[in-house]
């Protein structure tokens, strides 16, 4: 395969064939190797739509959150954890601006990775050969997971208190092991200072660390395999003479130029929060936790933030707690578990049949439904709907090897379907 003058990669070389300061970088470094081949010579499907924004930008809000952290980092003291939050807010300069953005940073992560989860969900983006992709994605969410809700009982509210209180001691319904862990993990007898430092630990450094190398792994991951699209066709099955394939087109400067185009909006949005109502009604900041913790007294309703909720409203729909942990837990577990439980012979819900249609609008009403009731008070007609969404949310993971094998499937086209705006 020649490089000729349209070949993005010949540009790079010509560069470091150049001399001087770069080519002494690139002997040493593989710089240009590197944009060549995964930037400028990653070919990418040029069917990209809206779904396909929400990669790079959980990257944003993960480099923003790590920024921002570092900045809080300097101010908050877990030993006088409420006032030093207080006093970030009120003498700190810019210090209000740096904690807003980082706690709507939070909801803000979560809203783009359900997103960005949502769309390998639609085009079967968890299938063979993205199986691993997929799992690392999952681990990275987990660890997403841990890391906001440490960040969450930091600032030493009333609701930091009791979240911590009621989500560590889900490690107790563990048999045998349950209530010797939980010490373990409180590192007292009750939620304590001690338990705060080290969630302060963990949420400062170790987590990020995780997170930071999961997401380089999914990456590399992802540039392995390429990148699936809306079509659920495998580009790669169809090089042209050059080799790259016939639907392929350069990420860079194609997709950077998208890419900053989603960045924009998302931060008119994210400004727009930010500035304006940084609580969201109680939604991302909660009213609870502009008190001071008081072990003496429970908020009269304790839930997590919105983005814990459809979880947290599957383990109350069991009365039995070990159960409804074990609930949870499966909850986890089923979508771990998608790519196996997959058995269509296409990928996209575009050639799928109707009952994959109607699976996934369960789920999605189902999940929805079940963050809305994580948040009202255990009243007996929202136990009852909390059933009724676990019972849609499972059945949609747990149909699925049947459903996908009986529907009629529409004739996925050879190449994928283009129309240019
Ligand atoms: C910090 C969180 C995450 C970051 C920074 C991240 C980043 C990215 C990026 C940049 C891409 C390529 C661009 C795109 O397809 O949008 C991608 C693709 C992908 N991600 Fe993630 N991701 C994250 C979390 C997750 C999670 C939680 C899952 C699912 C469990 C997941 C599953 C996938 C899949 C399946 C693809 C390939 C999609 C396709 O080609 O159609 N990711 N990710």
């Amino acid at each position: 395969m020649s490089a000729n003058s349209s070949d993005p990669r010949s540009a790079t070389a010509a560069a470091s064939a150049k001399g001087g300061l770069w080519a002494w970088i690139n002997k040493r470094l593989p710089v240009d190797s590197f944009i060549s081949h995964e930037l400028t010579g990653y070919m990418a499907p040029k069917n990209f739509n809206f779904w396909y924004f929400f990669g790079s930008l959980a990257m944003l809000v993960l480099v923003m959150q790590i920024g921002t952290g570092i900045f809080l980092t300097m101010y908050y003291r877990p030993g006088d954890a409420f006032s030093s939050v207080q006093f970030i807010m009120r003498e700190v300069q810019w210090g209000w601006l740096i904690r807003y953005m980082h706690s709507t940073g939070a909801s803000f992560f979560f809203i783009v990775v359900y997103l960005h989860m949502f769309r390998g969900m639609l085009y079967g983006s968890y299938r063979q050969p993205r199986e691993l992709l997929w799992l690392i994605g999952m681990l990275v969410y987990l660890a997403l997971m841990a890391e906001a809700f440490m960040g969450y009982v930091l600032p030493w509210g009333n609701m930091s208190f009791w979240g911590a209180q009621v989500i560590i001691n889900l490690f107790g319904t563990i048999p045998w092991v349950g209530p010797a862990l939980t010490q373990w993990v409180r590192g007292d007898y009750g939620i304590s200072r001690f338990t705060l430092n080290r969630l302060f630990a963990l949420h400062v450094a170790a987590v990020p660390i995780v997170l930071l190398l999961l997401v380089v792994l999914h990456l590399v991951a992802l540039h392995q395999v390429g990148s699936n699209n809306p079509d659920g066709i495998e580009i790669r099955e169809h090089p042209g003479p050059d080799g790259k394939p016939l639907d392929g087109i350069p990420f860079h400067p194609y997709y950077t130029v998208k890419d900053i185009f989603g960045v924009g909006v998302f931060f008119i949005l994210f400004a727009l929060v930010v500035f304006f109502v940084p609580t969201f009604h109680g939604l991302f900041l909660e009213k609870a936790n502009f008190t001071p913790h008081d072990p003496l007294s429970t908020p009269a309703e304790i839930h997590p933030v919105w983005y814990f909720t459809p979880f947290y409203a599957i383990l109350r729909a069991v009365p039995s707690k070990s159960g409804g942990a074990f609930l949870l837990l499966m909850a986890l577990v089923s979508l771990i578990l998608l790519p196996w439980l997959d058995r269509s012979p296409v990928k996209s819900i575009r050639y799928k049949g109707w009952m994959s249609r109607l699976a996934l609008a369960v789920f999605v009403v189902s999940f929805v439904g079940l963050g809305y009731l994580g948040m009202q008070p255990v009243e007996p007609l929202y136990v009852i709907l909390a059933r009724v969404f676990a019972i849609g949310y499972f059945a949609f993971f747990w149909l699925m090897p049947f459903y996908t094998r009986w529907e009629r499937v529409k004739p996925v086209p050879e190449r994928v379907v283009y129309h240019a705006h």
